[in-house]
């Protein structure tokens, strides 16, 4: 078997690590690879957005499955470009992303189907954008409809600021995914993500993790592409999660292919679990980062199973999800400078690890026999024990121990978690 995975983050190493464990047979190839995702798997040096070049090269190399990472490949049709060429592929369709790449299609979708996410508009003009913000007043979320790379949500504590950024955000700031803003309401509550595989009907979830956005201890700070993760997540019962599948995923896929876009990949919830239940803060068409890095070394079941069965059409019926009975706790270690702009080339050193921990690498490269930085996420360090505050600390001491200049992290990942275990 032949797999290619489209993408070379800290997402795309966990999602190698597992799919080599449920076929450590199969040959690997990934696009750019980073440096812990080299050894024993083949680089393709094309880039995931060049969705022409990369479809072609899969399907000329007899590619059995292709897994997407990220979501602009997927928003540019890269799923499409590789389905069309024969090759077998986890992801969704450009259209079927939409729920994604653009929030003001998220947003309508739901309220069609009657899904609870927090009251908006969409808006293209900065003076009915503003009449808006003045009647839901602050505190209120202004969105940039497009793909903004995680940046394009900004929490306003005030109308002024809101108004200001609307105008900014239409004003090209966020460049065209700023040319429609999304205005809603504030939701209070503690956030959750749910990943599910969706065959186009029918879904599967895995454990609900919970993702750290800031960059600084006690969720302070300006946001990131997510500083740690763990799971499972206490307060998410079975009862919850039933209710999630029932009033918002299955309603939502329903919508999709009922408007003739049925979605087939990781549909990823974001949830805020308010006072009055669960509502969505937004979908995401793929795996999140850095909460695969907790979610996955949870799973004890083929997680290459069910991704084929959807790639190949046979649909998800008796493919149920296993989980170990025990807590992932996964810290992001990142570049100085990290979320602005950071230094690159640094040397790391990483000490022998304990059992139970998984290094997963992100803007990581190998210079000269070297592992050195190469991006703003540089590891993501995940401890599995079956106590959740020996991971939690397993993780906190590994991240510590693991040395580069400048490295930064936070040393509290899952605190909610454990406020709630007192
Ligand atoms: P998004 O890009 O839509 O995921 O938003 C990024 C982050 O902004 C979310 O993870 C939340 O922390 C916060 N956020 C977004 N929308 C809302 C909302 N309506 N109410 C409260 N917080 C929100
Ligand atoms: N961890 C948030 C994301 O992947 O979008």
């Amino acid at each position: 078997m032949r797999i290619l995975i489209a993408g070379n983050g800290g997402r795309e190493h966990a999602l190698l690590w597992k799919l080599r464990e449920d076929a450590p047979g199969a040959t690997f190839h990934a696009t750019r690879p980073n440096g812990g995702m080299a050894p024993g798997c083949h680089g393709v040096d094309i880039s995931p957005t060049d969705v022409v070049a990369l479809s072609g090269w899969a399907a000329g190399n007899r590619i059995d499955l292709a897994v997407v990472g990220p979501e602009t490949p997927l928003a540019l049709g890269l799923a499409d470009r590789l389905r069309k060429s024969g090759v077998p592929v986890f992801g969704p369709s450009a259209a079927s992303a939409r729920i994604e790449s653009s929030k003001a299609f998220a947003k309508d979708l739901m309220a069609g189907a009657g899904v609870p996410t927090a009251a908006y508009e969409v808006h293209t003009d900065a003076d009915e954008a503003a009449a808006y913000i003045e009647t839901v007043g602050a505190p209120v979320v202004v969105k940039a409809s497009g793909l903004a790379a995680g940046k394009g949500a900004v929490v306003c504590m005030a109308v002024d600021e809101a108004v200001r950024t609307a105008r900014r955000m239409l004003e090209g700031s966020f460049g065209d995914a700023g040319s429609q803003v999304v205005v809603e309401e504030f939701m209070e509550g503690e956030e959750l993500s749910v990943f599910c595989l969706a065959d186009g009907e029918d879904f599967v979830a895995l454990l609900p993790s919970q993702d750290h956005k800031r960059i600084g201890e006690g969720d302070t700070g300006p946001n990131t592409g997510g500083m740690g993760a763990y799971a499972p997540v206490g307060f998410a019962s079975d009862a919850l999660m039933d209710e999630v599948g029932a009033s918002i995923v299955a309603p939502v896929l329903r919508a999709l292919g009922e408007g003739g876009n049925p979605f087939s990949g990781l549909l990823y919830a974001g949830l805020m679990i308010t006072a009055e239940g669960p509502k969505v803060v937004e979908f995401n068409c793929r795996f999140g980062d850095p909460e695969t890095q907790a979610v996955l070394p949870l799973l004890s079941s083929s997680l290459l199973e069910p991704m084929l069965a959807v790639a190949e059409g046979s649909g998800l019926a008796g493919h149920r999800p296993a989980f170990a009975g025990a807590a992932a706790v996964t810290t992001v270690l990142a570049a100085s400078g990290y979320p602005g702009s950071y230094g690159k080339g640094a040397t790391i050193s990483i000490p022998p690890l304990p059992s139970g921990v998984h290094v997963f690498h992100a803007g990581t490269a190998r210079q000269s026999g070297r592992l050195v930085t190469s991006g703003g996420r540089v590891l993501a360090v995940t401890a599995v024990n079956a106590s959740f505050e020996r991971a939690r600390a397993v993780s906190r001491a590994v991240a510590d121990a693991i040395t580069f200049e400048g490295k930064q992290f936070r040393a509290d990942i899952g605190w909610r978690e454990a406020e709630r275990r007192l």
